[in-house]
């Protein structure tokens, strides 16, 4: 019923649910004091001995109950308050620093969308367990106890019925908990799936609206609506019978105990205001554990999560010897490198290749020769590579993530544009930049002159930035690149999907570059490639032929082909315009 793990999150905070159980503890012995005092209250009238004096006091003792009872029992809510809050806090930045460790290729092990959930809801569903659960555990305990203690004085028998029903909830509730634990996992699971589907959806609904797929995808997502309603019914209706059932438990052994003291009033053995103290006081022996019961089902929504939790936790850490990189010159040097994503397929396959500081060298093929795959590896996306790849001279997989990102710059076709301003997409690149030094990278990239007229670097863009045409938005990331001023630049269809102006731009600014920088050049276009030092095409996961341009127009293989065929096919187009 308590999980060790998580309760050694709690680390400081356990003072917390301690001092919850304190106060709920207080609260107990003015409840005791109230009815001491109202039973008392009725036996004198009863017996018609009741002074004015005796009223007053009776009466001071209830009122000052009642207040202390209410300070104590604000007492308590701040401290639960306080315990859960501190532990959401402890276990999001868990969460968040191993996603850190897990670096650049945290997708290789699990789902954007489940560490979202967890972070978010899992984590929030821990509340009651900490806040509530965890010091109602030990009060429930406590409580039988000290009524039993105080009651026995009273009349010993009754008050050891009464005990002696109490262990029933705990019964019930380590039964419902066997049923619950593997619907739970289940209901956790169905709901995983639902966002996984859900963002998948969204982000792809302009797409899905195209093909007019879109009312298919809604058909399979209301299935999966429909089986997580279901699997939520299921986890309320066994919530809502357990309480059922724990309720029967605990108002059946107060009226057992009630009876039974009753029986004892009867035969003398206890008096009337130590029986009405016994029958008020009995429901308390089994209110705090039936509310434990009740804790106890959100908790274990809570328990089902952390379940979760600690499986991202406890994901292996990639392993790297925390190398660094220095500054200038860098050298790039693939030997017998193999890669694959899952056993089934090899997507490398002993490629050799060497990228040198200064001058360009491009890596070309057909689509899905495993370009991308090459420049993942190199970003430290895509770990579990074979061979050997060394940037000045050290071994890839032992290089820290944080140098490698210091050290190399990856431009792609799909460069994220941040919500925000011009200028807070610019500073990441550089977070210390100029305002010069902004406008100059603008100015290399041919965005200065677009930019000054819509409000200059305050200008606002929209989430992924749709306000800017395609083009724009790869000069504006073509800019923020130039800031992070690293060694050496990986540039992966950069020139991909936008207009012929932007293209020839980008061109212009990557040869500029290639003049004092470490440069990789991926491109399925190999007019784009004509000017480097060497050309590496890939087939099949191979290096097919390298070599400069000339000397691989000679040879007259694979890649004179591809050219010959894609100059034909843009001279066909161009000539097509002009017709
Ligand atoms: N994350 C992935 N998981 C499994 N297979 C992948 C993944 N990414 C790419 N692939 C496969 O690897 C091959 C090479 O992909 P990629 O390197 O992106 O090709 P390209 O040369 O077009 O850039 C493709 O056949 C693709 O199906
Ligand atoms: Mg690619």
């Amino acid at each position: 019923m308590i999980k060790k793990r998580l309760v050694q999150l709690l680390s400081h905070a356990k003072k917390y649910v301690f001092l919850q159980v304190l106060f709920n503890w207080l609260s107990l012995w003015c409840q005791i004091g109230i009815i001491w005092a109202v039973s008392d209250t009725v036996y004198k009238i009863y017996h018609d001995t009741l002074h004015t004096n005796d009223l007053y006091f009776y009466g001071c003792i209830v009122a000052v109950s009642l207040i202390l009872r209410y300070i104590f029992d604000r007492i308590s809510i701040k401290m639960s308050f306080a315990a859960s809050a501190d532990v959401k806090r402890i276990l999001r930045e868990k969460i968040y620093g191993k996603l850190l460790k897990l670096g650049a290729s945290y997708r290789e092990q699990t789902q954007t969308s489940a560490v979202v959930q967890l972070a978010v809801e899992g984590v929030d569903q821990l509340e009651t367990y900490f806040g509530k659960y965890l010091s109602q555990l030990f009060y429930s305990l406590l409580a039988p106890l000290t009524l039993f203690v105080v009651l026995s004085f009273v009349n010993f028998k009754s008050s050891l019925v009464l005990l002696l029903c109490v262990p029933l909830i705990p019964v019930s509730i380590v039964v419902v908990q066997k049923i619950a634990k593997r619907l739970l996992s289940k209901y956790w699971g169905a709901y995983e799936q639902l966002g996984d589907s859900f963002l998948e959806n969204l982000q792809g609904l302009t797409t899905m609206k195209i093909y007019s797929a879109d009312e298919k995808a809604a058909t399979e997502m209301d299935k999966e609506s429909e089986h997580f309603r279901k699997i939520t019914m299921k986890v309320l209706t066994m919530q809502l019978n357990s309480t059922s059932v724990m309720d029967i438990m605990a108002y059946g052994g107060a009226a057992v105990g009630m009876i039974f003291v009753l029986s004892e009033f009867m035969n003398g053995a206890v008096n009337l205001a130590g029986a009405m103290m016994i029958i008020l006081l009995a429901s308390e022996f089994f209110i705090p554990l039936r509310l434990l019961g009740s804790f106890f089902h959100i908790a274990m929504n809570g328990m089902a999560a952390s379940d979760k939790i600690f499986a991202l936790l406890d994901l292996p850490e990639p392993k790297n010897k925390g190398e660094t990189l220095s500054d200038g010159k860098t050298d790039i040097a693939l030997k017998d490198v193999c890669f694959s994503y899952n056993e089934e397929r090899r997507i490398l396959n002993n490629i050799n290749l060497n990228v040198k500081n200064g001058g360009m060298v491009s890596v070309v093929g057909m689509s899905g020769s495993g370009k991308s795959t090459i420049a993942g590896i190199l970003m430290g996306r895509n770990k579990n590579y074979k061979g050997s790849i060394t940037i000045q001279g050290k071994e890839l997989s032992d290089i820290a993530e944080s140098d490698l990102m210091k050290n190399i710059t990856l431009v792609t076709h799909e460069c994220h544009i941040f919500k925000g301003t011009v200028r807070y997409n610019l500073l990441m690149g550089k977070p210390d930049a100029s305002e010069k030094e902004m406008f100059a990278a603008l100015e290399k990239a041919k965005l200065k002159e677009f930019i000054m007229e819509n409000g200059g670097l305050d200008m606002v863009l929209n989430e992924g930035g749709t306000n800017l045409s395609g083009g724009q938005r790869q000069r504006l990331s073509l800019a923020r690149a130039l800031l992070h001023d690293s060694p050496v630049y990986i540039f992966d269809e950069a020139t991909g999907n936008i207009d012929m102006e932007s293209e020839e731009m980008i061109m212009s600014v990557i040869k500029e570059l290639a003049k004092t920088k470490t440069v990789l050049q991926i491109s399925h276009r190999l007019a784009n490639v004509v000017d480097s030092e060497k050309i590496y095409m890939l087939d099949g996961g191979k290096v097919a032929e390298s070599g400069s341009h000339a000397e691989l127009m000679k040879k007259n293989g694979k890649y004179a082909k591809l050219f010959t065929y894609q100059k034909n096919l843009e001279n066909y187009g161009l000539g097509g315009e002009t017709a």
